[in-house]
């Protein structure tokens, strides 16, 4: 089982550009076309939120025209910028969004291990939450198939980075829930976050969560506790999780956008 992890692609309406330069569009359809030539293929495709900007139909039809060339099954997670009906609507088809009238949380058998995603959106806020209600959504299903890995998925880590502004606009309810729950479960294998823009890995609730970079813009690495919120346009990139039986979730960053290789080296290194 191979997981491709694409977060925080912040599709436009056709046209526009996030802050008025930085094409989205164009840089989810680079990370689509990347994917399409990993091998062996992803078997899934998990995109941890921020999907499209701007709360109105035509960032989510831009989002489903570029998630088009994919032929695997895609699972779509909200994210701060994005909006449950708007989300429902451009994806009448992805049943899995359905599994509750109020959230877009749901769970699915991956192979292996199952998958549980947590809708932590907050509407109107930066910031996320998790109520009581997916709270105990989240411990219910994690009482279920006790025998299976799970892998999890939230858009807003539960946890601090150290990137000041952006721990400022994270989980600011539920998170400590969240960890006890977690902390229950050993057979959680992996936190997956986005909402960071940047890959991060850390040891939360006794098991190992990260965040994704973006698929565009990435947070600028400033780990002065007074740091502003900037970007740079680092190399995007997206990643790669591979379950390995009797091993484990084995994750792997993959930059997108041109670079030179596979470089013949005639086996030295
Ligand atoms: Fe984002």
């Amino acid at each position: 089982m191979l997981i491709a992890q694409l977060s925080d692609p912040h599709v436009m309406a056709p046209g526009q550009r996030a802050f008025g330069r930085i094409d989205t569009a164009a840089l989810l359809e680079q990370a689509v076309a990347r994917l399409l030539r990993v091998e062996p293929r992803p078997d899934v495709v998990l995109l941890t939120g921020d999907l499209a900007d701007g709360g109105a139909p035509a960032p989510y039809r831009e989002l489903r025209r570029l998630l088009a060339p994919l032929p695997m099954p895609v699972y779509l997670l909200p994210g701060n910028h994005d909006n449950r009906q708007e989300l429902r609507a451009a994806f009448p088809e992805a049943d899995y969004l359905r599994q509750d009238p109020d959230f877009l949380h749901f769970d699915l058998d991956l192979g292996a291990c199952r998958l549980l995603a947590l809708d932590s959106l907050l509407p109107g806020s930066i910031n996320g939450e998790l109520c009581e209600r997916r709270l105990a959504w989240t411990a219910a299903r994690l009482e279920e198939a006790p025998d299976k890995p799970v892998i999890m998925a939230i858009h807003h880590p539960p946890f601090t980075t150290g990137l000041a502004k952006m721990d400022d606009y994270g989980l600011t309810r539920g998170g400590t829930e969240l960890a006890a729950i977690v902390a229950r479960h050993p057979r959680v294998e992996r936190l997956l976050c986005g909402h960071l823009h940047r890959p991060i890995q850390v040891r939360w609730a006794g098991t190992l969560a990260m965040t994704a970079p973006s698929t565009a813009h990435q947070m600028s690495l400033d780990l002065r506790p007074d740091a502003p919120l900037t970007m740079h346009l680092e190399p995007p990139g997206f990643l790669l999780h591979q379950w390995i039986e009797g091993q484990g979730l084995v994750s792997h960053l993959l930059p997108t956008g041109a670079f030179e290789g596979p470089l013949p080296l005639g086996g030295a290194h």
